[in-house]
């Protein structure tokens, strides 16, 4: 998708993946930083580990604890630092700033493909990882109605309540299930992933009659079991597709400071990830 976006912005850049030990991300990030790359997204599990490594955070990484976007930046002559890709050239020391563009990713598809407005939701999040704790930090932050927190190892959950208490004690969460309907049940484990997953929640404890949508942040494959379990309970539905586009378009943004070609972007994901139509 990148790629796509730098062809339409006529940039002479290449947007390339790398498989990186974690053991090496520090010397990655200096090695990268020192020939000149522009700028790097960070996956599993390089997003934690990647915060101490940075010079500056943005307040998007230090609220989420996790970095996907790294920004290289440069001072100008007047000594603002900027972007090296909107710079004409590099004088003086580069800096690596980190970023996180997950959660207003979500709330961006969320709001796209499921017509949710945060503000006054009833959510059942499912998980308390990396993805789920952003999701649950920025929901509260945009006053989420209700929050259901469910997770396996259910003093992470418990764990990632509290912390929601203490930065927004007028949102009210709960760990466990709700006993009434919710606007979205949004997934943010990691089941679904894999063929021959369980759900990623407890059918006998919540029936997905009482959910109105579902959103899976997997995106791969396009319907999860999760995802056609709820489509046959007359749940609307979406899959995780428009996060990573938002996140990424955000990411060039960040690098370019001009809009992402948000078109070209989906076209160029939906036929690498799902194939040509
Ligand atoms: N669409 C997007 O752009 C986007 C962006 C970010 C993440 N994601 C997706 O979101 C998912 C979570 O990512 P993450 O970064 O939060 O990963 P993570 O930090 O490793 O968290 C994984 C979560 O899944 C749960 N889990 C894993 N295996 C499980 C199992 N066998 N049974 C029950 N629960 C299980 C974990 O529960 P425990 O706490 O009990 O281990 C934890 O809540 C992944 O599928 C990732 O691809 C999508």
């Amino acid at each position: 998708m990148h790629n796509a976006a730098l062809e339409v912005l006529e940039l002479d850049w290449t947007y390339l993946a790398f498989e990186v030990h974690p053991d090496t991300l520090a010397s990655t990030l200096r090695g990268a930083r020192d020939l000149g790359v522009l700028g790097l997204n960070l996956t599993l599990p390089h997003k934690l580990l990647a915060m101490p490594l940075m010079d500056v955070l943005d307040d998007s990484a230090e609220t989420y604890g996790a970095v996907n976007t790294v920004i290289y930046e440069s001072q100008t002559s007047s000594g603002e630092w900027m972007p090296v890709g909107q710079l004409p050239e590099i004088r003086g020391p580069v800096r690596m700033r980190g970023a996180n563009t997950d959660a207003d990713a979500l709330l961006r598809s969320l709001g796209e493909d499921l017509g949710i407005e945060p503000r006054s939701a009833r959510i059942l999040l499912l998980g308390a990882g990396g993805a789920a704790r952003a999701a649950a930090l920025r929901l509260a932050d945009e006053g989420v109605g209700e929050l259901w927190l469910v997770n396996r190892t259910t003093s992470k959950a418990e764990e990632l309540a509290a912390e929601i208490r203490l930065r927004n004690p007028a949102v009210g969460v709960e760990v466990g299930y709700p006993s009434d309907t919710v606007d979205v049940v949004l997934n943010a484990t990691s089941l679904g992933m894999k063929a021959g997953d369980p759900l990623p929640w407890d059918p006998a404890r919540f029936s997905l009659d009482r959910a109105d949508g579902v959103y899976d942040m997997v995106y791969r494959p396009a319907e999860t079991v999760l995802l056609e379990t709820a489509r046959r309970s007359g749940c609307r539905t979406a899959n995780g597709l428009g996060m990573l586009l938002y996140q990424g378009a955000a990411a060039l943004e960040l690098w370019t400071g001009r809009p992402a070609p948000v078109d070209a972007m989906r076209s160029a994901l939906v036929s690498e990830v799902y194939g040509a139509p």
